[in-house]
């Protein structure tokens, strides 16, 4: 029996000190054994029957990002720091278990033991315990769903997830993890996906029923070589995992979309850069690439990173690093040698620059890393927006037809008849997602010309499409369309992603006395069912002193 000791460490977690017997020598080997208890704190999550899509039984599920596992089991938890795991997991007669785990066996006395072989870094283990069941899709993949919802994940995905993998595998290397599955989770479940590997976790919404929603799934597939086989050492540096993954995502999407369908998704993206950089202001220090994270308690939460900045100002970094490159396949090579270099390791944004100016010994000569205006160190350190844009006039074919109508419905006295002379009918979501984000940024339009727009496009306003529904409920905020309200309620109650989440109520609380009243209506009402790190960034929004 050893001395534990538990010590303040930070807002989101307290440090467990173990005196040992003697000092341990360098490279010595200590196994430590700790009985413990888990079950409160944030990274275990437990829903009644009614929080679930079936509404029969009870479900729990962990989500480790960024510094929640530390609420599960004591670890290391740091991404700085990898291993291998395994488990023995007993529930309940009529539950399954599942986990971020290359195999897994079902043992008598519903018991459920898992193996991962490769290192992985703390934040990757995940266990989902529910009434849940699977569906093949794919010669390596399945879908996990409740059993609701099994009929429809499999047609979502069935036979789609293969070629992904392949051209993944084609372009940055093997995927290591045998299995890719995918298991659709309650709709409280905070994040659109979250590559736990071998077993993605993503939100329901992306059920759209037309796969418009794969860019997602794409992007978790990404994270199979960037974020969980060449990790961030520390969360300061979350776009090293966010930034690349999103470079990859695009590569894959441009491999099997094409260039023009991949460009117009990208400027949704920059499109969501902007909205974040105007609601936090550009020179806000979480809008660098490096963020500073103190220790103690009142530094920065590593979860206070996760907004658009390593997202997007990440993937114009990549891209940046692309164009001094100049071809395309030299580039895919480096992005090769990197993951190889890097493979089952943690590391910082000097390994990647370094490695990249060792890669390319010619731009090394050249200077590339002191361009005045383009700094390597500016682009780490520098809040504000991307000193670099990838081109991405390739998808103009696709959003000029989106800006053009939105130009017309943002007219005082509309021309009806060049609006109507527009088909949308054949429009891909991510056309009308384009054009609602130009809406929006020419909002508030005209008296009368939003609701206008309602009854001409049930398409849009009547949406089932998440992205779409999220896209007409900041609409309907900017223009006061208070008729509209009950729309934001309810997508608000369906769901509980903090993507969708926090700019609705950012957008309510920032408007009108009803819109305020609406926020708080709808916050006591779905509380409870959020995420609590949800709950708490919303209560910081409507000053219900949450989230310090
Ligand atoms: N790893 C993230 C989700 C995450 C980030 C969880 C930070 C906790 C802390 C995941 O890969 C992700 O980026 N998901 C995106 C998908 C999108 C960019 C296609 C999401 O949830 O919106
Ligand atoms: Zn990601």
């Amino acid at each position: 029996e050893l001395r534990v000791e538990s010590r303040p460490f930070a807002s989101y977690g307290s440090a467990l000190h173990i005196a040992l017997p003697q000092a341990p020598r360098a490279g010595q080997l200590l196994t430590l054994l700790i009985d413990y208890e888990a079950g409160e704190g944030p990274g275990v999550c437990w829903l009644s029957p009614e929080q679930t899509a079936g509404k029969q039984k009870p479900y729990m599920y962990t989500q480790g990002q960024a510094v929640l596992n530390r609420s599960f089991f004591p670890c290391f938890d740091t991404p700085s720091v990898k291993f291998t795991y395994s488990a023995t997991v007993k529930v309940p007669k009529g539950f399954t278990a599942v986990m971020s785990a290359m195999t897994w066996e079902k043992q008598k006395d519903n018991t459920f033991v898992f193996k991962m072989s490769q290192p992985i870094p703390s934040y990757l283990i995940a266990l989902v315990v529910g009434d849940i069941v699977s569906a093949d899709v794919g010669p390596r993949s399945r879908v996990w769903a409740e059993p609701c919802l099994i009929e429809a994940a499999k047609k979502e995905y069935d036979g789609v997830i293969e070629e992904f993998l392949v051209v993944g595998e084609k372009l940055f290397g093997p995927y290591v993890w045998g299995r890719y599955d995918i298991l659709f989770m309650p709709p409280s479940f905070p994040f659109g996906g979250m590559e736990n590997p071998c077993l993605t976790f993503v939100t329901p919404c992306l059920l759209a029923g037309d796969r418009s929603l794969v860019d997602v799934i794409i992007h978790e597939i990404s994270h199979s070589w960037f974020g969980n086989l060449v990790t961030n050492a520390t969360w300061g540096e979350f776009w090293l995992n966010e930034g690349f993954t999103m470079y990859a995502q695009r590569r894959i999407s441009t491999e099997v979309y094409g260039l023009p369908y991949t460009c117009l998704e990208a400027a949704t993206g920059r499109a969501l850069l902007r909205q974040h950089m105007d609601a936090t202001g550009e020179d806000h220090p979480l809008n660098k690439l490096r963020v500073v994270i103190e220790p103690g308690l009142w530094g920065v939460n590593p979860d206070d990173t996760y907004n658009e900045t390593p997202y997007e100002k990440g993937y114009c970094f990549v891209s940046y690093l692309a164009h001094l490159v100049g071809n395309q396949s030299k580039f895919d090579a480096f992005l090769q040698a990197y993951v190889n270099r890097f493979k089952f390791q943690s590391i910082t944004a000097d390994d990647t620059l370094g490695f990249f100016l060792e890669y390319f010994p010619e731009l090394k000569e050249k200077g590339v890393d002191s361009i005045p205006g383009f700094e390597f160190d500016r682009w780490l350190n520098t809040p504000g927006w991307p000193p670099y844009l990838p081109d991405l006039s390739p998808g103009q074919q696709l959003m000029r037809p989106a800006d053009e109508l939105a130009e017309l419905w943002a007219a005082d006295g509309l021309n009806m008849e060049a609006i109507e002379a527009v088909d949308i009918t054949g429009w891909r979501t991510y056309q009308l997602v384009y054009f609602l984000d130009q809406v929006l940024q020419k909002s508030p339009l005209p008296e009368g010309n939003v609701k206008r727009l309602s009854t001409m496009y049930p398409k849009i306003s009547k949406a089932q499409n998440a992205e779409l529904r999220l896209r007409w409920c900041q609409i309907i905020l900017k223009n006061n369309l208070e008729a509209e309200y009950s729309k934001v309620k309810d997508f608000l109650h369906s769901q509980g992603k903090q993507k969708y989440t926090l700019p609705l109520y950012r957008a309510m609380w920032g408007g009108s006395e009803a819109t305020r009243a609406l926020a708080m209506e709808t916050f006591s009402a779905t509380a409870p069912q959020l995420h609590v790190n949800v709950q708490n960034y919303v209560k910081k929004i409507l000053g219900l002193g949450g989230a310090e």
